[in-house]
């Protein structure tokens, strides 16, 4: 094999530059060296949408888009959504390892026992509009809670980090819950540590006046399954936000208020939303024609399909799509369904879609999960927002601990005015005069 570097010749000098290549990567900075004249700024790469940066070392989790595969820490995500619970790959992405029977008592016992919340956030809740977007509450919610722990700030201290990690992974179901129990005008529904994580969260979503809430096991492990497949996935929109907005060293609530907003939109958490309000407007199985025709046209998109990095399949669509038979036995056939799979079957043997690799992704069938478990549309960037809160802390302590990393702060590539001077109001007015004349 030759020399692990990388030599660029620049045609405007004639200037020879080699430069070391590490993990198949160059570092953009030693680009910079790159210059006409030595006045200049030097070279930089230019990459919109970030699609061929590397903005961070990481091991946490593992994707081929190519081949469809996703690894948390190594394990397959098949492995996982058969054999472990969200709780336990929670503690998998944040720690490294999966944890010994003790670990996973304890690191159960803490995020049982950070749920509640103080009874202040739910005044804050009740001031929220009766219709108000329980994700829009979510975000507001949970960047709120820095101002109840103060100590939050204290990033640095892994102990303190430790306590505000249960309190995060703890209270996201809590503020999910009552944000959705104030859209319905429900009173709200208190947290039972006896009851699994998903569990507890049906409990505070469901509960009426019963003493104790029953969660169906099966609906409670398509849960704790979907939450193990939106655990992480690697550096997404709203896992750079979270990288980016902790890069200022602002407390991990404030943070994950970001990378929930982030989530918040219709080309990430918003995804599988919007696949139904497309199902919906599609009707029937016969529109399927002409829909995908205007989609061909570039008149919309067809929601759930395509990924910036899968360019095969999605491994987590291929679970889902199975996880929905298990909870179409309990709840019956989400009637949209029928019109969901003849959808993919045309799109997968259409030429558009075979040209630019455009498969379903994970929100093609979980928003039909969602709904035939009685999840209002709404709710559905929280539910993934829950899932994602532990690939976000696990990305965020990396991040912290990564002695190369720094703010985050990109560069541009400036193409605006030159310097030019300030014109009073009365000289600009009188240019604008002249040229309407
Ligand atoms: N329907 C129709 N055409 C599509 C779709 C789609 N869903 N997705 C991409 N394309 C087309 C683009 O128009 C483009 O066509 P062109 O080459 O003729 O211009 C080509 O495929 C490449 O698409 P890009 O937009 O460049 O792909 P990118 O990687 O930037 O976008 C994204 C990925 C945002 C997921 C896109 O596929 C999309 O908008 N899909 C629908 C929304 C969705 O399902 N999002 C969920 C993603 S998964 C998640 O967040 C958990």
């Amino acid at each position: 094999m030759g020399k692990e570097t990388l030599t660029i010749t620049d045609n405007r000098t004639g200037k020879t530059y080699e430069i070391p290549i590490q993990n198949d990567t160059i570092k953009a900075l030693d680009l910079r060296q790159i210059k006409v004249k030595p006045e200049e700024f030097g070279m930089m790469t230019y990459d919109p949408a970030f699609m061929n940066t590397a903005s961070c070392k990481s091991k946490i989790t593992f994707i081929d888009g190519d081949k469809g595969i996703l690894r948390y820490r190594g394990y397959p995500i098949e492995q996982l959504a058969e054999k472990s619970t969200y709780v336990e790959t929670a503690y998998l992405l944040i720690h490294g390892e999966l944890p010994t029977k003790e670990q996973l008592d304890d690191w159960t016992f803490q995020i049982n026992h950070h749920t509640i919340i103080h009874e202040n956030i739910k005044k804050f809740m009740d001031g929220f509009h009766y219709d108000a977007n329980p994700m829009g509450m979510l975000v507001g919610t949970v960047g709120a809670l820095s101002t109840f722990y103060k100590d939050a700030k204290e990033i640095h201290d892994p102990e303190n980090r430790k306590k505000q990690i249960y309190r995060l992974i703890g209270k996201m179901i809590t503020l999910s819950a009552f944000a959705f129990r104030h859209s319905k005008g429900m009173p709200y529904a208190y947290p039972d540590n006896e009851l699994s994580y998903p569990g507890n969260f049906l409990n505070m979503l469901w509960k009426m006046t019963e003493s104790k809430f029953k969660p169906h096991p099966v609906l409670e492990r398509a849960l704790d399954v979907l939450f193990i497949l939106h655990a992480d996935h690697e550096q997404n929109c709203s896992t750079s936000a979270m990288r980016g907005v902790g890069s200022s060293h602002v407390d991990p609530f404030s943070a994950v208020a970001a990378a929930a907003a982030a989530l918040y939109g219709p080309l990430h958490g918003g995804a599988n939303a919007e696949v139904l309000y497309m199902l919906d407007e599609i009707g029937s199985k016969e529109n399927i024609p002409a829909f995908i025709k205007n989609v061909k046209e570039g008149k919309g998109k067809l929601m759930g399909f395509g990924h910036r990095v899968y360019k095969n399949f999605d491994p987590r669509a291929k679970i889902i799509k199975k996880l929905a038979e298990d909870v179409f036995a309990v709840t019956g056939r989400n009637p949209k369904l029928d019109i969901a799979m003849e959808l993919e079957r045309i799109a997968l043997k259409d030429e558009y879609f075979i040209q630019r690799k455009l498969y379903a992704n994970v929100d093609f069938y979980s928003g039909l999960i969602y709904q035939a478990m009685d999840f209002p549309i709404d709710m559905f960037p929280v539910l993934f927002a829950i899932g994602r809160t532990s690939g976000w802390i696990a990305q965020w302590q990396e991040m912290l601990t990564d002695p190369e990393q720094k703010i985050a702060r990109p560069r541009q590539v400036y193409l605006g005015y030159e310097s030019r001077d300030y014109q009073s109001l009365e000289e600009r007015s009188k240019v604008a005069v002249k040229s309407a004349v």
